[in-house]
């Protein structure tokens, strides 16, 4: 894979601090223009079935407002694919949701939902939307994706920031090779969760990747040293580890 490795800005949690109190500060779609000007690439928002973040407004807003690409992540149901092929953003990621989690855990088993998913992935390649699979760094998940021709895979990187030492090793070569099949088999591999400044580099320098989706430890950085500059740093730690 060549070029830039892409970094996807998630806002959900800007929208998490604003619902704490219901009112409309601070702003997803200005933090998603904050974001833009520090050098995302992409804005990535989560819709949930219970809008506890993102609100159908602020996609609504994010579309209409947004000069660099959105990615919707959503659940494989009815109503967010209806949302989705009405709004039509340049991406989707489908993910899987369950109302009790506190965010999402684990991948898509694209193996097990081959038949739930497949009809999914076709309505929205239909409406020239670029579907990508949240899944697992496994091979076996790779090859579900080969079979439901998703243009795209994101590998969940939650257990590779969340372990050490050689349990984080042994994660890093999965996501690696996990990478270079996707791309021998012409799938764009993404990544994501639970990326920070201390943990990116490594995921970084993995050639095959194409893009990063960061959000909750850039939006926690951001009380700190203000969410442009949080954005700033994370682009040049991905740059340097490129480098
Ligand atoms: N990618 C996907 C598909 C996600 O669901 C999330 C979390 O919502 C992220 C990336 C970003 O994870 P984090 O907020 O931990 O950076």
């Amino acid at each position: 894979m060549s070029g830039r490795l892409r970094l996807g800005v998630n806002v959900d949690h800007v929208a998490t601090i604003r619902n704490a109190r219901g009112g409309d500060h601070p702003d997803p779609v200005r933090a998603a223009f904050a974001a833009a000007e520090a050098g995302a690439d992409g804005i990535t928002a989560h819709l949930r079935e219970d809008r506890r973040h993102i609100t159908d407004d602020d996609i609504h807003r994010l579309m209409e407002h947004l000069a660099i690409p959105l990615n919707l992540e959503m659940a494989a149901t009815k109503e967010m694919l209806e949302i989705a092929l009405r709004h039509r953003p340049h991406a989707a990621c489908i993910v899987p949701e369950k109302r009790e989690e506190r965010t999402t855990e684990g991948g898509l088993d694209a193996v097990g939902q081959h038949n739930h998913l497949a009809p999914f992935v076709a309505r929205l390649a239909e409406a020239n939307i670029r579907v990508s699979l949240f899944v697992e760094p496994d091979p076996r998940q790779v090859e579900a994706a080969i079979r439901l021709k998703a243009p795209v895979v994101e590998f969940h990187t939650g257990r590779y920031a969340h372990v050490d030492n050689e349990a984080q090793a042994e994660e890093l070569r999965r996501i690696a090779e996990a990478a270079a099949l996707a791309v021998k088999n012409g799938i764009e591999p993404h990544a994501g969760h639970g990326l920070t400044f201390d943990n990116v580099a490594p995921i970084a320098a993995i050639p095959q990747l194409a893009e990063l989706n960061i959000g909750h430890f850039l939006v926690g950085e951001a009380i700190f040293t203000g969410f442009e500059a949080s954005v700033a740093k994370m682009r040049a730690l991905m740059d340097e580890a490129r480098g």
